[in-house]
């Protein structure tokens, strides 16, 4: 991770904070966030895009706090569900400062919605703008985008392309259907239509996808203006940002994100006639990401015939996205100095299923032994917003660090949590 730093004593920090100290303090698995690191990661995406909305898509990684610091940033939330809505709402998120996202909003997630106020509602389904319209108070026009599929394939994994035909989120532009959408919503009182929005999928770390999604869609809005004599302000181009994950890895160039995507906008919006729309941006990953570490204490280590196991006491509940997705992640040993040569290992995890897998293809100090502890970097997004209590485990906590200083911002699950909804014979 960026912001973690070894320290000559074979311990590393993070925020000034000592690891070690995090795992005697709060125990392991442990989830690390570093403040300074999101709030440094909010910043960098308002300076790279003056003028637009930067929306944290809240599924990555949230909690109260990191509600209050993207708040305190500047940055408004994309939610996709009743759930993330409500904690936004509890932390005294404002709702007009929300994009609310989901292919099956259920009616009740749609009322929470347009009673809190939500600033955008984006259309997913033809369905869902009568539903919608039906909703809203007279007198009062809620703001919503229409999700088109731009037809773009890019991403790292397929269980995350968005942007190709095949696939359940938005309206397709080639059987009409984005084009029924416009028409409904514009046809609706209680609606009104700010713009379109496309997302392209997750983990891109190239910028010409966005420069061709952001082109086709500009043509889009002109479409609509030609058709129904509208120009529509907002072009919200979605998120999936990529970030490294291993220390050859680069993630999305944010800079030349920003500089592309505006130009190729604004030179697209002068060609076809059009005022320039207001752009939104719906990063997750490339804000939470790199700022999380995720400590274990490693309890086995089994040669096998083939290759050595070191096993930890987390695994897929709290780190699912190498079962799933078959992605790598960069492991330390942490914790003492070992001038044993590097082995090669596979880091597992404690549950009873032969993919419970970390790390493939770690490379650790040959003398790696039980007690030792393990650092996983840029476990920030998509970690504990996936974790789940598989073998009745307990969900680890969040300890945020900031300016030398760590404390708990969700408390690990214990026991009683994992038992209190059963409720018995
Ligand atoms: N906007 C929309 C409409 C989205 O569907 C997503 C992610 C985002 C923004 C934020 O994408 P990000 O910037 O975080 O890539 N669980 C997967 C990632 C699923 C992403 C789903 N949608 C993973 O762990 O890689």
């Amino acid at each position: 991770a960026p912001s973690m730093r070894s320290l000559p004593d074979g311990d590393a920090e993070l925020a000034g904070v000592s690891l070690m100290e995090i795992v005697r303090r709060f125990g392991t698995p442990t989830y690390v966030l570093d403040e300074a690191e999101v709030r440094r990661r909010c910043r960098a995406y308002r300076a790279a895009l003056p003028n637009s909305d930067i929306m944290y898509a809240a599924k990555a990684f949230l909690c109260r706090a990191m509600a209050s610091w993207v708040r305190s940033e500047g940055l408004g939330l994309d939610v996709c569900s009743g759930g993330e809505l409500a904690l936004a709402l509890a932390t005294g998120f404002p709702a007009a400062r929300i994009v609310f996202h989901g292919n099956a909003k259920t009616p009740r997630e749609l009322r929470e919605a347009v009673d809190a106020g939500v600033g955008r509602i984006v259309i997913d389904n033809l369905a869902e703008i009568n539903h919608l319209a039906a909703l809203v108070p007279a007198g009062r026009r809620q703001k919503v985008l229409v999700r088109v599929i731009p037809d773009i394939e890019a991403g790292a994994y397929a269980a995350i392309r968005t942007g190709g035909e095949d696939q359940k989120f938005g309206l397709s532009m080639a059987n009409g259907s984005a084009a029924e959408a416009v028409h409904r919503v514009l046809d609706q009182r209680g609606l009104e239509l700010a713009g379109l929005h496309c997302h392209l999928g997750s983990q891109i770390s190239e910028v010409e996808p966005y420069e061709l999604a952001a082109r086709t869609m500009v043509e889009q809005l002109a479409r609509i203006r030609d058709t129904r004599g509208v120009a529509l302000p907002e072009l919200d181009l979605g998120g999936g940002h990529g970030i490294a994950y291993l220390h050859d890895e680069r993630g999305l160039d944010l800079e030349r994100f920003g500089a592309t995507v505006r130009a190729t906008v604004e030179e697209r919006a002068a060609g076809l006639g059009l005022p320039v729309p207001r752009l939104i941006i719906e990063p997750g990953r490339a804000i939470s990401g790199p700022a999380g570490v995720s400590l274990y204490r490693v309890i086995a280590i089994k040669r096998g015939v083939r290759r050595t196991f070191v096993a930890v006491d987390g695994g897929m509940s709290d780190h699912p996205r190498t079962s799933l997705y078959g992605a790598r992640y960069a492991t330390t040993m942490i914790g003492r100095l070992s001038t044993a040569g590097p082995r090669a290992v596979t880091v597992v995890g404690h549950h009873c299923e032969s993919g419970d897998t970390i790390a493939e293809d770690a490379v650790l100090p040959a003398d790696i032994r039980p007690g030792d502890v393990l650092a996983v970097a840029a476990t920030g997004a998509y970690h504990h917003s996936m974790a789940s209590t598989y073998n009745l485990t307990c969900r680890p906590p969040v300890v945020a660090v900031t300016g030398g200083q760590a404390r708990v911002v969700v408390r690990r699950e214990d026991q009683d949590d994992l038992m209190r909804r059963d409720v018995g014979l």
